[in-house]
């Protein structure tokens, strides 16, 4: 009898086992996911192997590996974890992937190599993964691929192959990958995008190659890819976009031009996005916008022109956006604003709206939107008066402040900003006393709510860099009055390099010796320019007159700098 039941629990004490206490190696953690799969995740870094079957239970489905400093090759052993559905080996320096390295593992869904030191991959990489739906190969350093090298990924959906050294895609470079719907492509020097290339991809709905060092898409590309709905082609060097070029492309809702060198958008090229949502056409050199270059993006809520060149931008030109709830036009540092009144009448439906880097704001600018939400003014050299333009605009929740004049906040404004879920008011020349922060102090105090930030003083100096929620009202000076005009000065100079309020001895350093040296250039260049001065071309003559004129801003504000130290060391 006792000797049956010994029999039997041994028998039943490994099933046992397994069951209560799984197998986890020691550089691991192990649990069950959200989806009640068991997981091994080991991020401590320094791994010079794999996990082997000894370490971890084989029916683990979903390892996640990542270092610093592993050290990490991938080979068949990998297929004993049959019943793998994730596999992510991040920042592991992988050489390579290794030929057949899944076979076997049907379950595979998501495979996540990227940040690794993997230069080739081929179709045998991949062999037997017809369930894969996710691959990353980002952050690599592969070169080019052959043809068909994904032709097994029969039910890819996303491939990222961002932030690689791909010089070119071949011929049937996607073959068999009819059923991706996102493709990533940035930050590789493709400089061409071969239309023939996408048509396996008929299906794509994300395109992105930002950063490709593209100058101009063939329209070709668009006609195979009917589906499109989100376009990335930020960063490149597009010059100029043919009214044609996004005409067969009717399902785009969301394209992102940014940092390009467009300078203009003619009219009618968005004439078929109807279902358009976000644009995005910041930090190129639009000068103007034509007036229906707009005129059918009805569905249009999100729209980014900042930093351009835009010395205006017509009521015209925003006529049929109705829709907009978004849009951004800080840094157009040319643009008159006295004009802008009108253009705003007619979209007074927005909730968002950055007018940053502009200078001077009119009073009774934002009058016309009463439903702004978010509203971002920082960088205009503001002070408590301007501050008045805000009036109008009685929901706001959040105000970027920063970057102005700012030497305190008055009554006023104070209780305006109290009712504000949100504001920065960084970097501005705060000087903490009773009369000009006193008021805000007590407000910030009574908050329900916590900011992201908080203003920081720059003056008295004893109380500089201190954040205002720290600071003891009983122990602030009544009124600085006393304040000497050089302090003043300073203060008043100071806000564009104070960073967290402290006076940065450093940088000082740093823009003295920057604008010696950029003297010791600009003399070189001008005893250079007059040895071969009869040789200037009109081109010299204007790339000449460009480089001096920025020359001469940075001439400024080193000069703010030169002076406010010393005026402060006086
Ligand atoms: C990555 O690979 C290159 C050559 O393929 C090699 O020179 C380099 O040492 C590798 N980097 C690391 C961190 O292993
Ligand atoms: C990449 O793989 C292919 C096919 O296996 C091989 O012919 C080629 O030599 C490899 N290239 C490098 C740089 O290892
Ligand atoms: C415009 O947007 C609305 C709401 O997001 C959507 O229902 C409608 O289909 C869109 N119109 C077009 C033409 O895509
Ligand atoms: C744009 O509209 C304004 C106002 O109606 C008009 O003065 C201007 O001539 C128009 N520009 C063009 C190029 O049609
Ligand atoms: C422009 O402002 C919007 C918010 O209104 C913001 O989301 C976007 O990032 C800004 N663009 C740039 C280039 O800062
Ligand atoms: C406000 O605009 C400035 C300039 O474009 C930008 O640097 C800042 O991040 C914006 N503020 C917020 C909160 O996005």
């Amino acid at each position: 009898m006792l000797l049956k039941w010994l029999l039997f629990s041994l028998c039943i004490m490994p099933a046992l086992f397994s069951n209560t206490r799984r197998k986890c190696p020691a550089e691991c953690q192990c649990s069950m996911d959200d989806l009640d799969r068991y997981q091994a995740i080991c991020t401590k870094g320094g791994l010079n192997s794999l996990l082997s079957a000894s370490e971890l239970d084989i029916d683990v489905k979903v390892i996640i590996i990542r270092g610093p400093r592993n050290s990490i090759t991938i080979g068949p052993a990998l297929r004993q974890f049959m019943k793998l559905e994730i596999l992510r080996i991040t920042d592991s320096n992988l050489p390579a992937i290794g030929a057949e390295s899944f076979w076997g593992l049907k379950y595979l869904r998501i495979l996540d190599l990227s940040k690794n030191n993997i230069t080739n991959i081929t179709e045998n990489n991949f062999r037997g993964q017809d369930n894969l739906i996710e691959l990353d190969l980002s952050k690599n350093k592969i070169l080019r691929m052959a043809s068909s090298t994904f032709r097994h990924l029969t039910d890819l959906r996303r491939l990222n192959l961002a932030d690689n050294s791909i010089v070119e895609l071949v011929q049937r470079n996607f073959f068999m990958l009819s059923r991706l719907k996102y493709l990533d492509l940035s930050g590789n020097p493709l400089q061409d995008l071969q239309p023939d290339v996408f048509r396996d991809v008929s299906d794509l709905k994300v395109l992105k190659c930002r950063n490709c060092q593209l100058k101009k898409i063939n329209p070709q590309l668009y006609n195979l890819l009917p589906l499109l709905s989100e376009l990335d082609l930020g960063r490149n060097e597009f010059k100029f976009l043919e009214k044609d070029e996004f005409r067969d492309v009717k399902r785009l809702n969301k394209v992102l031009l940014d940092g390009n060198q467009l300078s203009v958008v003619v009219d009618q090229l968005f004439r078929m996005q109807k279902s358009l949502n976000h644009l995005d056409l910041s930090y190129n050199r639009l000068a103007k916008v034509p007036n229906d270059s707009f005129l059918q993006l009805t569905n249009l809520t999100f729209l980014d022109l900042s930093y351009n060149k835009l010395v205006r931008l017509e009521p015209q030109s925003v006529r049929g956006l109705g829709n907009l709830l978004a849009l951004n036009i800080s840094g157009n540092v040319l643009m008159d604003l006295m004009e802008m009144r009108d253009t705003f009448e007619l979209i007074p439906q927005l909730t968002h709206l950055a007018i940053a880097d502009m200078g001077p704001l009119p009073v009774g600018l934002l009058t016309p939107f009463k439903q702004l939400r978010y509203l971002n003014i920082s960088g205009n050299s503001l002070d408590n008066m301007a501050l008045q333009v805000i009036d109008p605009c009685r929901e706001l929740e959040f105000l970027d402040l920063s970057r102005n004049q700012l030497y305190g906040i008055n009554e006023d404004t104070a209780l305006r900003i109290q009712g504000i879920r949100n504001v920065r008011l960084d970097n501005n020349p705060l000087i903490c006393d009773e009369c000009h922060m006193g008021k805000l102090i007590n407000v910030v105090r009574q908050l329900q709510w916590k900011w992201d930030t908080y203003p920081i003083c720059f003056l008295p100096k004893s109380l500089r860099g201190a954040e205002i929620n720290n600071l003891d009202i009983g122990g602030l000076h009544t009124c600085l009055d006393y304040i000497s005009d050089e302090e003043q000065n300073a203060a008043s100079t100071s806000y564009n390099f104070l960073e967290h309020g402290g006076l940065n001895t450093l940088a000082i350093l740093g823009g003295i010796i920057f604008v010696l040296i950029a003297v010791i250039i600009l003399s070189l260049v001008a005893c250079f320019s007059k040895n071969r001065a009869r040789y200037y071309t009109r081109e010299d003559h204007l790339n000449g007159s460009e480089s001096n004129g920025q020359f001469a801003r940075l001439q400024a504000s080193g000069s703010g700098y030169l002076w406010a130290l010393h005026s402060h060391t006086e």
